[in-house]
């Protein structure tokens, strides 16, 4: 939520490892970059507030980055030595003056320091413990796949927009893991939820209007997570922790006499708001993503039936052990992660200590933008940045490779929390819609991959059809 009005920030300063070629369904992002930035994604090795090593600053040159204008790195090279190399100088973020009084240093995206700390661990372990690499959370998610599929079979073959049943279906996995349940797709607790969260993702309107819209859904999102709370209370037992939130109490009990780390019920709502935000928007539109490159590519779709067919049969769900065996699958799914881009900016980050950086001095305090879009296109990288291009990611003899650039999930001390979800998710959702359907266009039409820049970049509103197999 906050990463919404941090991506429109004024961009001024720009370091390139070297300077991109555009093209595409991409160039609107970078327009958006130009327009804003006094300066555009030109290669500027140096501008204000970032000094040459040695030299002084210039006081009355211009804004300093640490007054708040973002230093912008690009590529693969300088985003690693930044994130990773000097981890720990980039581990924090900046507070954004529109929420700070809201939700100063609370939650998961926003929190800094000790209290981030212990929350990033504790939200990692209990994700751990409620399933990511177990076979509980995998048969959820399997289960999950059989009633999106059941879904989408309704549709019987007529043109509909893929994107809201797959959302209910990942923010499914994310209740599952927080409140212990899923819900029916119709629940209107469930539905009241979405679409309060698809408020705050998207609000709209002047500053004045944010901020008095972000007080009220804050005291909605405070009202209805504290009523799940509460029922959590009402049989919760220290030693069988059903989920999140029973655990998120056993931890308010053994740390009430260190009000810093932040377990209390106030944060427990942030921390929820953040996991169903940054759980649900992000993989769903990465399937959405996934199922218009199909409907783009269908000889793609076919070769990805084919091996699913050859591995997994028409009937038998894949769970990650199929992983291994499926890396022309594995392969498009990266591609779509890598093509789909869809958090091209990154989240800000903040120096907390000068740092040098080739050679030039980046003083503490400065907001830091480590685009992930010059990763995941840096020619220097990739055979074929702008085409989707399963080889990417496959070597001569068709097995799948890792390739250093694919950083759809950041990296360093604030990598993404859910990654290891995320990529659980994408590949049991994929692999099960393309073992029950093909998907295609609808009569007529030729798909584009024309996209929209909101909280992620994500696909226009498109139909598809999806016919049984
Ligand atoms: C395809 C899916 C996803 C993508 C591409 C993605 C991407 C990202 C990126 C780029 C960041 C910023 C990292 C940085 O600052 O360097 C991030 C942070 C985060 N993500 Fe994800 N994410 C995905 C799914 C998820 C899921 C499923 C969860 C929920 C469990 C999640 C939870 C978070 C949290 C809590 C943070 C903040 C971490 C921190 O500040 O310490 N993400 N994600």
């Amino acid at each position: 939520m906050d990463s919404g009005s941090l991506y429109s920030s004024i961009i001024q300063v720009v370091i390139n490892t070297h300077t991109h070629t555009h093209t595409h369904t991409h160039t609107h992002f970078l327009q958006r970059l130009s327009h804003t930035g006094s300066r555009g994604t030109g290669a500027y090795p140096v501008t204000q507030g970032v000094r040459p090593e040695g030299e002084g600053t210039h006081p009355g040159r211009g804004a300093s980055p640490s007054q708040g204008t973002p230093l912008v790195l690009n590529g693969l090279q300088l985003v690693k030595e930044a994130l990773v190399e000097h981890g720990e100088n980039f581990a924090v973020r900046p507070t954004v003056p529109l929420s700070e009084d809201i939700m100063l240093n609370k939650g998961l995206f926003g929190s800094n320091g000790y209290q981030w700390k212990q929350q990033r661990r504790f939200a990692l372990s209990t994700l751990r413990n409620f399933g990511l690499g177990k076979r509980s959370l995998e048969s959820q998610i399997q289960v999950e796949c059989r009633f999106l599929n059941d879904v989408i079979d309704k549709s019987q073959g007529q043109p509909f927009e893929p994107i809201s049943v797959v959302n209910n279906a990942v923010a499914n996995i994310i209740s599952c893991l927080v409140f212990g349940d899923r819900f029916d797709y119709s629940d209107s607790y469930f539905q009241t939820l979405l679409k309060l969260i698809n408020e705050l993702l998207y609000l709209e309107g002047g500053i004045w209007a944010q901020v008095k819209h972000l007080v009220l859904l804050k005291l909605k999102f405070s009202e209805e997570f504290t009523l799940k709370i509460k029922e959590h209370k009402e049989d919760w037992d220290a030693s069988t922790p059903r989920d999140y939130i029973d655990s998120f109490l056993s931890e308010m009990e053994k740390w009430k006499d260190d009000a810093e780390a932040g377990f209390n019920e106030d944060n427990l709502c942030f921390c929820t708001l953040d996991l169903f935000t940054a759980g649900t928007e992000t993989t769903s539109t990465t399937l959405n993503w996934a199922l218009l490159y199909m409907i783009k590519y269908p000889e793609i779709q076919e070769k990805v039936q084919a091996e699913i067919d050859q591995v997994l049969g028409s009937s038998r769900l894949a769970t990650m052990a199929d992983r291994a065996n499926m890396p022309y699958t594995d392969a498009v799914i990266h591609e779509i992660q890598r093509m789909g881009n869809i958090v091209p900016l990154n989240l800000v980050r903040l120096t907390t200590k000068d740092t040098t950086l080739r050679g030039y001095t980046i003083p503490k305090g400065t907001m830091v933008m480590a685009t992930l879009h010059s990763v995941l296109f840096d020619e220097t990288e990739w055979e074929t940045p702008f085409t989707f291009n399963p080889g990417h990611f496959l070597d001569a003899e068709g097995k799948f490779r890792r390739r250093d650039a694919f950083l759809p999930f950041s990296a360093g001390k604030r990598v993404c929390l859910g990654e290891q979800l995320a990529r659980m998710e994408l590949f049991l959702f994929f692999t099960s819609l393309l073992q029950r359907f093909t998907f295609s266009p609808p009569p007529g039409v030729e798909p584009t991959l024309e996209s929209k820049v909101g909280v992620t970049h994500s696909p226009k509103p498109y139909k598809l059809c999806a016919v049984p197999r």
